[in-house]
């Protein structure tokens, strides 16, 4: 039996610009991480899962007025569209989300300063005159040396349009932390992952393959040129920029500037805490943010997990082709449990995606419907029909290591996602799946019947039947709403799932959990249909 750990668990979405409409990479990330808190919660850790909306700065603030209402009116508006795909609404991603941060909150705002205050109080802020290119898109600042030039434009190296700006400004002293963050890095080789992520966050700061003292600028902090920001302390012309007011999002959350609260002790002080992001904001993540956080003397993250980007049937996501997909629209077409196996079951963590109809329709037919779906509903309704509805009788040697159950046994030991590889976890579930399917037409349970064999087939089906058990403990954290079902179709019952797992526990893989024979159970229900083309697809 697994033995309950009593380690904190606390893991981040970034949070998102409200400017923009929730689309499938927004939807990706914030699924990624509820796959990661409800697998943590359900292995025995205490979980915390924030996300939130990113309501300052610039291009927030030229969004509100082109939609012609002040910031704060725009953005109580458009944040709930973030809040609907989560906990904190309509929760059409079916997540578990213990808090969501909006950075326009009191709570927030004090956090943001109180950070400033610290990095200030020792000694690493200044003042002094800014004079540089700025792009609003990104909410970033690019050296000359960086920008590329397109039919006689300057843009940044993201393509986004660049500004000059020169005002009165807060600096960070970041060229100091250089040879810090180097040295951090070297203890810490898990700090980023992938690996391949790891090594780009090194070299920027190294400044290249050989280390090159001052690859690190001092960084800009404060705006004055617009005022929809956190109010600098002590310099109210002063608003904060917009990724040092964003990044304090995750201490917020924890009660931070209440260093002394439980939460704040529990989960930043003494927990596993890990902000996943996309790799187009990882430099913000692994570097300046452990740069502010050591000037504050403030202990850092343990883990920053960096994903790929998805593209849409072959192309970049983008306003101008329209291509966005919306969560709500995958959601009513294939269903959440679908959308979020696609999405996790799709693409190497940290590798690039595609998403296409095909693949998706391909996925919810062959891995859902024909593979797990098809084994429960096989299996129950022989149950149902031939056994009275009642768990049948097991050999004595079954719930050990022989035969399905044996394989079974080994494919799930020590289930895990090892480095956010959700494929490679979702990989098991569908090879116990088809070896229990192939069971299933090598032992014939209704051939032994015909023969009079009533004992062997009960045999058979009982295999099967705790096959599905272990296989819908281990969906949970995918496709929770159907491995319920299933779950609730071999006995469980509904206080098995309002505990603190959120679910059957991980620990209830174990022999001793097995099904029992005798049990009644439900009228069996099929929990994965068939995405059926032609009449979908013609309506
Ligand atoms: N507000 C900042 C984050 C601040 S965190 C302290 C921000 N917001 S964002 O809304 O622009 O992006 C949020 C996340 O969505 C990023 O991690 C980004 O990588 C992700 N994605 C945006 N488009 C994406 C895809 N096409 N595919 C996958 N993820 C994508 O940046």
């Amino acid at each position: 039996m697994q033995v309950i750990k009593s380690m904190n668990f606390y893991i981040t979405t970034p949070i998102y610009y409200v400017n923009d409409s929730p689309h499938i990479g927004h939807a990706y990330t914030t699924i990624a991480c509820d796959v990661m808190a409800r697998f943590k919660r359900l292995d025995g850790y205490d979980v915390k899962f924030l996300t939130g909306t990113d309501e300052h700065g610039q291009k927030v603030d030229k969004a509100a007025k082109a939609a012609g209402i002040d910031p704060q009116e725009f953005t109580d508006e458009v944040s709930v569209r973030f809040r609907n795909l989560v906990n904190s609404g309509e929760n059409l991603l079916n997540v578990t989300n213990d808090d969501f941060v909006r950075t326009t909150e009191e709570r927030h705002k004090k956090a943001a300063q109180e950070l400033w205050t610290r990095i200030k109080d020792n000694g690493h802020i200044r003042l002094d005159n800014y004079g540089g290119w700025y792009s609003v898109r990104d909410e970033a600042y690019y050296q000359e040396a960086e920008l590329i030039e397109k039919n006689g434009q300057k843009l940044a190296p993201t393509g986004a349009e660049v500004e000059w700006v020169e005002e009165e400004s807060y600096f960070f002293d970041l060229s100091k932390w250089q040879q810090k963050l180097l040295d951090f890095y070297e203890a810490n080789p898990d700090f980023v992952t992938p690996k391949t992520r790891y090594n780009e966050v090194k070299s920027f700061v190294r400044g290249g393959k050989e280390f090159t003292e001052g690859a690190l600028k001092d960084l800009s902090i404060s705006r004055t040129t617009f005022d929809w920001g956190v109010p600098v302390p002590g310099d109210d012309k002063h608003v904060m920029y917009v990724w040092i007011d964003a990044l304090t999002n995750y201490l917020t959350s924890t009660g931070f500037p209440d260093t002394d609260s439980d939460s704040y002790k529990k989960y930043w002080e003494d927990a596993d805490n890990i902000h996943v992001v996309g790799k187009d904001i990882l430099r913000f993540h692994a570097v300046y943010w452990p740069a502010f956080l050591m000037a504050a003397g403030l202990p850092l993250p343990k883990k920053i997990v960096a994903h790929g980007w998805w593209t849409i049937e072959g192309e970049k996501m983008s306003k101008s082709l329209g291509n966005a997909i919306a969560p709500k629209d995958l959601i009513d077409d294939f269903g959440v449990d679908q959308t979020r196996y696609f999405l996790m079951r799709e693409v190497p963590f940290g590798n690039d995606g595609n998403f296409s109809r095909d693949a998706m329709i391909d996925r919810i037919n062959s891995d859902l419907a024909n593979n797990i779906g098809n084994l429960a509903q096989r299996t129950l309704s022989m149950i149902q029909k031939n056994c009275d509805g009642v768990v049948p009788q097991c050999k004595a040697q079954s719930a050990e290591s022989s035969g399905l159950l044996g394989y079974i046994k080994d494919v799930f030991k020590d289930f895990d996602i090892a480095d956010f590889r959700f494929d490679l976890a979702i990989e098991k579930i569908i090879t116990a799946s088809s070896r229990a399917n192939e069971y299933l037409d090598e032992a014939a349970p209704l051939k032994l019947k015909k023969e009079g064999e009533m004992k062997e087939m009960g045999y058979v089906l009982y295999e099967l039947a705790e096959s599905i058990r272990q296989i819908a403990i281990t969906l949970q954290p995918f496709t929770p709403i159907a491995a319920k079902k299933i779950l609730l179709q071999l006995g469980y019952k509904e206080a098995d799932f309002d505990n603190k797992y959120g679910g059957v526990a991980f620990e209830q893989l174990a022999a001793e959990f097995a099904l029992k024979p005798g049990v009644s159970l439900p009228k069996p229900a099929g929990v994965f249909p068939r995405f059926e083309v032609a009449k979908k697809e013609a309506s």
